[in-house]
């Protein structure tokens, strides 16, 4: 089964097999079966987070659980629930319109309903944990039924238990056994903009709006990320391709005496961050190519498929440019630099 159009970097890998789950039975069926082993299967949402290198040998289980709807309501807020196959952007899109507000900052964010709290999805102030209440999953060991809420996900910047095959953070370790089937959100009826992100402060600033509504925020958001970032449809990517590096405050002190404009946060626990995308432009990777794998010219933290449908460039390609990327900004600022995306095949 050819996977280019169900991968947004457009690499062309196939799958030995593919099997489509719209219903938590289609995924019982399969587990029921007399061969069935859940360490030879991939779990694929909107394949925005990923990197092929080569073709997949799993059973390759494509998530296309659909619906959506409130689950609940008081005079506290809305719960709301989504199929784990719902595309993300559409479910935030439809909450505004219901008159549900508080996703609003994750608006376009590639990738499906399922997918977000694997890596915890988070934009412009917001991550998927602040809003999440609880999912259902599949065990694709045994087959049972699990309802994980807050506390069982272990969410950390770009993690969770979904990301790791051991226990984790007090977390279970579920890496490919737990198959996300709805995510539901509790999205509190007293809500407030989040505009803490210098890229929204910069839009307050531009239109004298300093109380917008939902909608508003999720316009500018909108058009903050298709000024910067690669739209996958057009160009592919898979968003991010680094995490941004945690360090301590000492380390950042080292840093930047080598360059005192290193862009960093500093973190309520202390640490600081930095942003990955200004170490690897400072390094002068923008635009730099490894066969048809580049640095895309406007963010320098995104890697973008230059050669299209008709040529991609193919995974090790990529994943030879991120090493590249890796060592120089590694001899540059003695930070080693972590892939985001899932490296697959
Ligand atoms: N910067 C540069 N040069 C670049 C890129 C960035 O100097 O080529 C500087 C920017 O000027 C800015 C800083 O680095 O001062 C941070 O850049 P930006 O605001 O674009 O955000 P980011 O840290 O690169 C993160 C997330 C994005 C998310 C945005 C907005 C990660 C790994 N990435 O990017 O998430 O959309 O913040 O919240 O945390 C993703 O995870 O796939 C993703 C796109």
């Amino acid at each position: 089964v050819p996977l280019q159009r169900l991968n947004t970097f457009g690499i062309a890998a196939r799958a030995m097999r593919l099997a489509r789950v719209r219903s938590d039975a289609d995924v019982l069926a399969l587990v029921r079966h007399p061969d069935w082993r859940w360490q030879d299967t991939f779990i694929l949402g909107g394949g925005s987070n990923i990197v092929l290198t080569g073709d997949v040998r799993a059973l390759v289980l494509k998530v296309e659980i659909t619906g959506r709807r409130l689950v609940h309501e008081d005079a506290r807020g809305w719960l709301v629930e989504a199929g784990a196959g719902e595309r993300w952007h559409d479910f935030v899109a439809w909450t505004l319109q219901q008159g549900w507000p508080g996703l609003e900052n994750l608006a376009l964010i590639p990738g499906t309903v399922g997918a977000a709290p694997v890596q915890n999805i988070g934009a412009y102030g917001v991550e998927l944990q602040d809003r999440f209440h609880s999912l259902d999953a599949i065990d694709l060991e045994t087959g049972a039924p699990l309802t994980l809420r807050h506390e069982h996900c272990a969410f950390g910047y770009r993690d969770s238990v979904f990301k790791h095959e051991r226990p984790h953070a007090g977390g279970m370790g579920l890496k490919g056994r737990a198959l996300i089937t709805r995510v539901r959100f509790w999205l509190p009826k007293r809500w407030r903009a989040e505009l803490g992100y210098h890229d929204l402060q910069r839009k307050v600033a531009e239109t004298g709006i300093t109380d917008p509504s939902p909608q508003q925020v999720f316009d500018w958001v909108c058009q903050i990320r298709r000024a910067k970032l690669p739209d996958p449809a057009v160009l592919g990517n898979a968003g991010s391709f680094f995490k941004n590096p945690t360090v301590t405050p000492e380390q950042c002190a080292d840093i930047i005496g080598r360059d005192p404009h290193v862009v960093h946060y500093p973190m309520p626990d202390g640490s600081v961050k930095l942003a990955a995308g200004w170490l690897i432009d400072a390094c002068g990777w923008k635009g730099k190519t490894v066969g048809r794998a580049g640095v895309y010219e406007k963010q320098a933290l995104v890697l973008v498929n230059l050669g299209g449908p008709t040529n991609p460039c193919t995974g090790g390609e990529v994943m030879t440019l991120a090493r590249l990327i890796q060592t120089s900004v590694y001899e540059r600022f003695g930070i080693r630099l972590e892939p985001e995306p899932v490296v697959v095949g």
